[in-house]
């Protein structure tokens, strides 16, 4: 152990909302050595979407140092000078093993302390293990879960060795979708499975998912619903041949993806802070019930302000923008100065192929599509909105152009009075237009 490293700020964890809050505290005034972050990860913060994304293109694959924050938000590229030049201590391949938020320290793997004055938990989410879900056999080679920028790296590497591989995509949501399309780009043969009627529950209605799936099965891949793994062979080598599903079905495997939910990552603090909704409970300003302890990103469950409702929200948006919150808070208390209430309006996208959708405001109530959601069209292009008590509440958009999502994002803000179902179903995007 030994003595330790103090730090006025000190940012546990170096994914994307702290490189976000690090650019905040540059912006507001940060002395050399005042701030530091702390990661398990060997590199400085970079932009996390790219890695199911670009980071998976067969050819002109994004690389880093080409993806560090804040380029995914068309900001300044923060490379490890950046942080070098402004006094900020990156201190990577760091694993926190122990917080003990009462003497305010925290302890590494390898037994270093730090201690500091203020803590900005940012610790993101752990994927969920099969085995964490009760899968059996599957501890052999070649099964993948993404995460970090090892995991992405892992996977390329088994998809370059692995020419015309037959890869099996575990789950429906964000990782099975993003990846599936990746997979297949790479011309590897994709079967996905996921236990629900439809990809994506979480977020969209059976006809907007009714889409994605037409789309994905025009590009060959093979899906496979209402299911899920229930064990694994493997060959002499230990690497992945089969997956076993519980309908019966084996299907052949070089490549496994799991992509089945993360779950927000607050082991250190357990009976440490208040929890609400599996993650940290902070207040507008993303502090938590210990003093000088704030948590952003991922981990926070906050004041939805729009929603008058505490809300965990595991995207990059809310991220970036927590982040620099908790920043401007900090500071502001520091100068006896206070800041707005946080008030977000969730925002949600993905891309795969030419695909883009964007999302913003709150899935709940009834649904109207609108536009051309047949997957075998030249160009196809929808939306859908969500009404609740004769709201419309929630609006999602495939193919938008950028002044077309600001739109959708101005009404889910606005919240305006619905027409009836069918009109809005007609009037489509010019509902939307009109604000
Ligand atoms: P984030 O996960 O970015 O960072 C957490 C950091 O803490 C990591 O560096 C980790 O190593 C470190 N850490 C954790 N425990 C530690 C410990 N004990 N000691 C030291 N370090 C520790 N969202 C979206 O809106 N659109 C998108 O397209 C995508 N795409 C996407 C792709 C992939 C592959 C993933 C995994 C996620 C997305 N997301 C997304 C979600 C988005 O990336 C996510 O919400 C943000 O990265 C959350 O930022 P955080 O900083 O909270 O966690
Ligand atoms: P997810 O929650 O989006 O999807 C999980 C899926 O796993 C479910 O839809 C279901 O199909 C499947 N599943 C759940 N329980 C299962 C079980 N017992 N057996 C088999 N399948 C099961 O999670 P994800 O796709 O793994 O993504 C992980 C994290 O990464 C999330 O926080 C997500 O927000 C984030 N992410 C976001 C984006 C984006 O916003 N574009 C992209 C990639 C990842």
């Amino acid at each position: 152990a030994g003595i330790g490293k103090h730090f006025k700020y000190l940012i546990l964890g170096g994914g994307v909302a702290a490189g976000y809050a690090a650019r905040e505290f540059a912006r507001l005034g940060v002395k050399l050595g005042e701030l530091a972050i702390i990661s398990k990860e060997a590199v400085a913060p970079y932009e996390r979407p790219t890695l199911s994304k670009a980071y998976l293109f067969p050819q002109g694959a994004a690389r880093l140092p080409g993806f560090h924050v804040c380029v995914g938000s068309g900001g300044e590229r923060l490379l490890p000078e950046w942080y070098s030049e402004k006094g900020i201590e990156l201190i990577l391949r760091t694993e926190i093993a122990k917080a003990e938020l009462t003497s305010r320290a925290l302890t590494s793997v390898a037994g270093a302390t730090f201690t500091y004055d203020n803590l900005i938990i940012a610790t993101g989410s752990v994927v969920t293990r099969l085995t964490d879900i009760g899968v059996q056999g599957a501890d052999c080679n070649n099964i993948f879960y993404l995460r970090e920028i090892d995991d992405a790296y892992k996977l390329v590497s088994a998809i370059q060795a692995r020419k015309n591989a037959k890869s099996v995509i575990l789950g429906g949501g964000y990782i099975g979708l993003e990846l599936g399309a990746a997979l297949q780009i790479n011309d590897l043969d994709v079967t996905m499975v996921y236990p629900e009627p439809w990809c994506m529950p979480r977020l969209f209605s059976p006809e907007i998912a009714a889409f994605y799936e037409g789309y994905y099965a025009i590009k060959g891949i093979k899906i496979i619903k209402g299911t899920t793994a229930v064990g694994f062979d493997s060959d002499a080598n230990g690497n992945v041949t089969k997956v076993k599903l519980k309908d019966g079905r084996v299907l052949d495997a070089d490549i496994v993806v799991v992509g089945v939910g993360a779950r927000p990552h607050t082991t250190l603090l357990k009976g440490q802070v208040a929890e609400e909704k599996g993650g940290v409970k902070t207040d507008s300003f993303f502090k938590t019930s210990v003093p000088s302890v704030y948590a952003v990103g991922d981990v926070a469950t906050f004041p939805l302000k729009l929603y008058k409702e505490l809300r965990r929200v595991e995207h990059v948006d809310h991220s970036r923008k927590s982040a620099e919150q908790a920043v401007k808070a900090i500071k502001a208390s520091e100068a006896g100065q206070t800041v707005e209430e946080y008030d977000y309006l969730p925002y949600f996208y993905s891309r795969a192929y030419d695909l883009s959708w964007q999302f913003y405001g709150d899935n709940v109530g009834d649904t109207v599509l609108f536009g051309d959601n047949n997957p075998l069209s030249a160009k196809p292009k929808f939306g859908s909105y969500w009404i609740k008590d004769g709201k419309v509440v929630g609006a999602f958009l495939e193919s938008g152009s950028p002044e077309e999502n600001k739109a959708i994002a101005k009404i889910a803000r606005l919240q305006p009075p619905a027409p009836d179902l069918e009109q809005l179903k007609n009037e489509g995007l010019s509902f939307a237009s009109k604000f």
